[in-house]
């Protein structure tokens, strides 16, 4: 049987030896794209190239890009939605078109020798029927003729044959192609039955081709795009499901190992528990090889909401409080050879997972009982710690429904609070313009920067407070400082003093200061313009950029010996740091 990593390295050699350079997976959580928190195609790293601008490796692409999509979240469980999984896609950038594009999909799939040699009898294949957007794509249909009996390809409406990633960029008309994955075969099947079929998870789709001509603006197709390019995309769960002839994703090598350890762990059976287990443990190592931590907003809200997702289940199938690092340390091991992250991280990921299972752990049986006797959600989410997702969900599962309104009033209110008071806290720190506490504000920025340099990149600040005495940094990072890491901080800030940088104030607009990687403030808000606290070489390069009001010394040589006092926990996964300048 082939296993998921041939049918990997397959698709690629297949694009390759036709012309396509091989791109690497770009990082689940996306560099420039602030409209998304992870990547959720494989065309969205490429969205500028898909608009026109020249990609540097030429005009036909292809790779394996690590996707996250969470709005199906309450399918997993069934046989084929997964909330992370891996799409193989190739690319023509104005390049080859439908005739190449449905010829080497055809052809991957039925090749016995260089792609998986799946069962053409059991492909059916779907092409737009046409609207006042784009006429009805015959061509696909006559193309796909050759290789697939005429009463198997459908004329499909845009809803589900029209692909886009938004309200903004580059869409068209797609082909999709699904697969039969029942054992007595389907055979030939009206439209009406094909779409039972699909609605039954008896046929399942594989592949999408998009043939992105057009150009969306504000929801609106507003005109063709300069050139014709092709976008496809194939689920490696799925197509993995289909080459090992089962027919749920669960069952593939790419789950197996995961599903062992949970029967290991499990006292309690629930197929579906497990795999959603399996799921979410599995998409929660990647988030956090990426740089996410387990919070209450942006990609930090989600893998939360999976953990602890993932802690209910446990709960229900009688597995022991900290045993879900089991499953990440088999996610680890499955993914080691192809995603080199997942080592590298290995031992932020375990910390985190036992963490939130830990604390989750601790709330949840208090919390059901809470939900039982039908406490406010407000009270489940800030006391117990239950994402409101999760008491939505049991709430279903009891026929009742939640006030999300009522919900959302009192967190905004709440929010509100907390941020004022982190606020006033930032405040009192700069507050006081007296040289002392100006000198340690421009330490804290290279402070800032030398823990980055120290611990890694996606060291951030979670808070500050200055007095004339001393400067007090929070930042997010898992563990105590080592003493040499310490040591080393406090070098480099005070190699930057000596070196006399330059403190250099510039104003930019706020998209071009997120554009640098200007260090902002945890949660604050900015205005469109913003101040950009540069610290500088003479050839201006920087050792620090930091949104920030100031002010600041105008070169490090004011600020005298830069001691570090104290490194020490503040909260779950934030450090905190007292230093002082003599
Ligand atoms: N963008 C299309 C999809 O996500 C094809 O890659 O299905």
């Amino acid at each position: 049987m082939m296993q998921s990593e041939e049918i990997r390295s397959r698709f690629l050699a297949f694009f390759e030896k036709r012309g396509h350079a091989i791109i690497p997976s770009a990082p689940l959580v996306p560099l420039n794209d602030p409209s998304v928190l992870f990547n959720t195609a494989g065309m969205q790293p490429l969205v500028p190239y898909l608009l026109g601008q020249t990609h540097p490796s030429g005009t036909r692409l292809a790779n394996s890009q690590k996707c996250v999509r969470t709005q199906d979240i309450e399918e997993v469980g069934d046989k084929t939605h997964d909330t992370f999984f891996e799409m193989l896609g190739n690319w023509s950038l104005g390049d080859y078109f439908k005739k190449e594009a449905i010829e080497w999909s055809y052809t991957f799939l039925t090749s016995k020798e260089e792609g998986l040699g799946l069962d053409p009898k059991r492909l059916y294949v779907t092409v737009f029927e046409g609207d006042e957007n784009a006429p009805k794509d015959t061509e696909a249909f006559d193309i796909w003729k050759q290789f697939v009996p005429e009463n198997r390809i459908y004329y499909m409406s845009a809803k589900s044959n029209w692909w886009s990633v938004g309200e903004n960029g580059p869409c068209g008309p797609d082909t999709e192609m699904f697969y039969d994955v029942t054992t007595e075969g389907l055979g030939d099947l009206t439209k009406e039955e094909y779409m039972r079929a699909d609605d039954a998870q008896k046929v399942v789709e594989i592949w999408n081709d998009v043939f992105m001509q057009y150009e969306k603006k504000d929801g609106k197709v507003i005109g063709k795009l300069a050139k014709a390019n092709v976008d496809t995309g194939a689920g490696l769960e799925r197509v993995t499901m289909v080459a090992q002839n089962t027919d749920n994703v669960f069952a593939t090598d790419l789950f197996s190992g995961l599903i062992t350890k949970i029967n290991e762990l499990a006292t309690q059976e629930d197929v579906i528990a497990k795999r959603i287990i399996a799921d979410h443990i599995r998409t929660s190592v990647f988030m956090i090889s990426a740089g996410v931590f387990p919070s209450n907003t942006g990609q930090g809200y989600i893998l939360r909401r999976l953990l602890r997702r993932a802690v209910r289940y446990s709960n229900v199938i009688g597995m022991k409080a900290g045993t879900l690092s089991h499953v990440a340390e088999a996610v680890i091991e499955k993914y080691a050879p192809i995603y080199h992250e997942v080592v590298e991280h290995k031992n932020r990921i375990i910390h985190e997972v036992n963490q939130e299972e830990i604390k989750f752990h601790q709330t949840l049986e208090k919390g059901l009982k809470e939900f039982e006797k039908g406490t406010d959600p407000f009270i489940l989410a800030t006391t117990y710690g239950f994402p409101i997702e999760l008491t939505t969900e049991l709430a279903k599962e009891k026929g009742l429904t939640i006030d999300l309104e009522d919900f959302r009033t009192k967190m905004a209110e709440h929010q509100k609070l907390s941020q004022t008071a982190s606020a006033g806290m930032f405040k009192g720190g700069l507050a006081n313009h007296n040289e002392k506490t100006i000198r340690l504000h421009t330490a804290h920025h290279l402070l800032l920067a030398a823990l980055q340099q120290v611990l890694g990149r996606d060291v951030k600040q979670r808070g500050s407070n200055i007095t004339e005495e001393r400067l007090r940094m929070d930042f997010s990072f898992d563990r105590k400082m080592t003493d040499d890491e310490k040591k080393r901080a406090e070098e480099i800030v005070n190699e930057s003093i000596r070196a006399g940088l330059k403190v250099v104030r510039r104003e930019m607009s706020r998209a071009d200061a997120e554009k640098i990687g200007a260090e902002m403030e945890f949660g604050a808000k900015y205005p469109d313009t913003v101040s950009i606290y540069f610290i500088e070489d003479v050839e201006g390069n920087p050792v620090s950029k930091e949104f920030c009001g100031g002010p600041h010394v105008l070169n490090t040589s004011e600020l005298g010996t830069f001691k570090l006092q104290k490194e020490e926990a503040s909260s779950q996964g934030v450090r905190r740091i007292k230093a002082t300048l003599t």
